[in-house]
């Protein structure tokens, strides 16, 4: 099949749906587009027609009626009730065979149930994560798609692979797994994201208040992060957002933003998920929690005056804290990787997918928000050993959280003394000081258990389960 042959079917026509059918177009692949208010469709036409084999259609009959057979239609609307009015819409248009992708961010539970439910009618159902925003999505996203694997290498990959990011020729797409892993990927890749903008967020707190730079200067700092082992997209932008001053005010634009973050829902699903399967997923949950703190503006104000702060403060002088800052940034940034590939592996085994974690960094490297230098050193920790428990574990990473751990536990306890909160670096460190333990306190927490509810115990030199008659002469019960 040559690429003119096929046919792509795309509705939602909203930022990220409008760019993508571009990129189809600009891959001389035909798409037929559609949008449910018809007047958005006109205009994407008129505007962009020119660009590519662009057609578009106002009924939904008229549309699917267009397509060549096993049709491939792609919706880009909103995750959630939208997509499924979508699909109610679509259905019972289609044939056995038919491909449905869904390239929202759903709730991989939502992409179960809804592939689920299209099987019964024959029809393939696809969940495919799209990361880039829309400049991505118009030039090349990373592309995590989830379903059926036969039609999908039969009818969707070349299509996905053209219009994909690559790096190094090989593009940023690959087959995730059944039902919702493609959209389980993509939540954890977003889960991901808000720990790096924590993170980021936590280290321009401490430059700006803890060693005392101006707003300019901390661009600049960014600007030289981004030449280091810490190079990734969102360190670029983030000079490139402290850089900009508002036109209103002269004021550098980030003092006049609200201080109150927004989020649409996947870090939230991702900590929920964690949550479910038991895995310690303490970076990007405190990247969700901050953010809710963040939302409490008025009460964070009415706090302000009334709650005390340490007496002893100030900026710290030599510029360690500067320095140190960039240790403590790249092993937090490992750290929250290091949980959300183990959370991705816990979940395919409980859900019965076989996932590729060195792939998943592979696609990771271009294309997406999370881009970054350290995508190549992730996917070469697993090419060296695929079965690898925790990244942290890998000659790489084992090296360089070693080498990062004196300024990353300075800038702990620095943050700690000046009253900043750093709660992604500070439960990052812990998780590291706690994976690396033989032995903690959990066998206090486990006597207590067994103390005021008999809930037993297991012990270090012997199988069983043990229960202590606590108020008695202390002799033990095997249960
Ligand atoms: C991406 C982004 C994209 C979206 C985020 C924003 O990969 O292109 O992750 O999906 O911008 O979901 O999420 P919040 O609004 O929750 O921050």
């Amino acid at each position: 099949m040559t690429s003119a042959d096929r046919h792509f079917g795309l509705t939602g026509l909203a930022t990220m749906g409008a760019n993508l059918a571009r990129n189809v177009a600009h891959h001389e692949i035909p798409v037929a587009v559609h949008n449910r208010t018809t007047s958005r469709m006109q205009t994407f036409v008129e505007q962009h027609g020119d660009e590519g084999p662009i057609s578009g259609y106002a009924s939904t009959q008229e549309w699917i009626d267009a397509l060549a057979t096993p049709r491939v239609i792609m919706s880009m609307v909103q995750a959630g009730d939208a997509t499924d009015a979508v699909i109610d819409d679509i259905a019972p248009r289609l044939d056995r065979g038919d491909v449905l992708i869904d390239g929202g961010n759903a709730n991989f539970r939502d992409t179960q149930r809804r592939h689920a439910a299209m099987a019964q009618r024959g029809i393939h159902f696809l969940g495919v994560g799209v990361s880039g925003g829309e400049e991505g999505a118009l030039n090349g996203p990373s592309i995590m798609p989830g379903g059926d694997r036969e039609p999908y290498d039969e009818s969707v990959k070349p299509i996905l692979e053209a219009i994909a990011a690559d790096v190094d020729g090989t593009p940023c797409c690959t087959y995730v797994g059944p039902d919702g892993a493609g959209h389980y990927v993509k939540m954890v890749h977003n889960g991901i994201e808000y720990a790096d903008m924590q993170l980021i967020a936590e280290s321009y707190d401490l430059l700006r208040h803890g060693a005392g730079l101006e707003v300019p200067e901390i661009a600049e700092r960014f600007r030289s992060w981004n030449e280091s082992e810490l190079e990734s997209f969102l360190i670029e932008i983030s000079a490139r957002v402290l850089a900009k001053t508002d036109e209103r005010t002269g004021q550098p634009l980030v003092d006049v933003i609200l201080d109150a973050a927004e989020q649409k829902g996947t870090g939230r699903w991702t900590a929920q998920n964690a949550l479910e399967l038991g895995v310690p997923l303490t970076g990007i949950t405190e990247a969700v929690f901050a953010r809710a703190v963040s939302a409490l503006k008025d009460e964070r104000v009415a706090a302000a005056g009334r709650l005390a702060g340490p007496k002893a403060g100030g900026a710290a002088t030599d510029g360690s804290l500067v320095d140190d800052l960039q240790h403590a940034l790249y092993a937090s940034k490992i750290i929250s990787y290091a949980q959300g590939f183990a959370q991705m592996a816990a979940a395919a085994d409980s859900e019965g997918w076989k996932i590729d974690l060195g792939s998943m960094a592979t696609i990771w490297r271009g294309g997406c928000i999370i881009r970054a230098r350290f995508l190549d050193r992730i996917r070469e920790a697993y090419d060296d050993e695929p079965g690898l428990d925790n990244l942290m574990m890998a000659d790489f990473f084992r090296s360089a959280l070693a080498e990062a751990q004196d300024p990353w536990r300075r800038v702990v306890v620095r943050a700690a003394e000046l009253g900043i909160p750093t709660p992604a670096f500070s439960s990052s460190l812990a998780y590291y000081d706690g994976y690396r333990r033989e032995r903690g306190p959990a066998s206090l927490i486990q006597g207590l258990r067994d103390l005021f509810g008999a809930h037993s115990y297991r012990r270090i030199d012997g199988e069983g389960s043990f229960h202590t008659l606590w108020s008695g002469d202390g002799s033990e019960a095997k249960s």
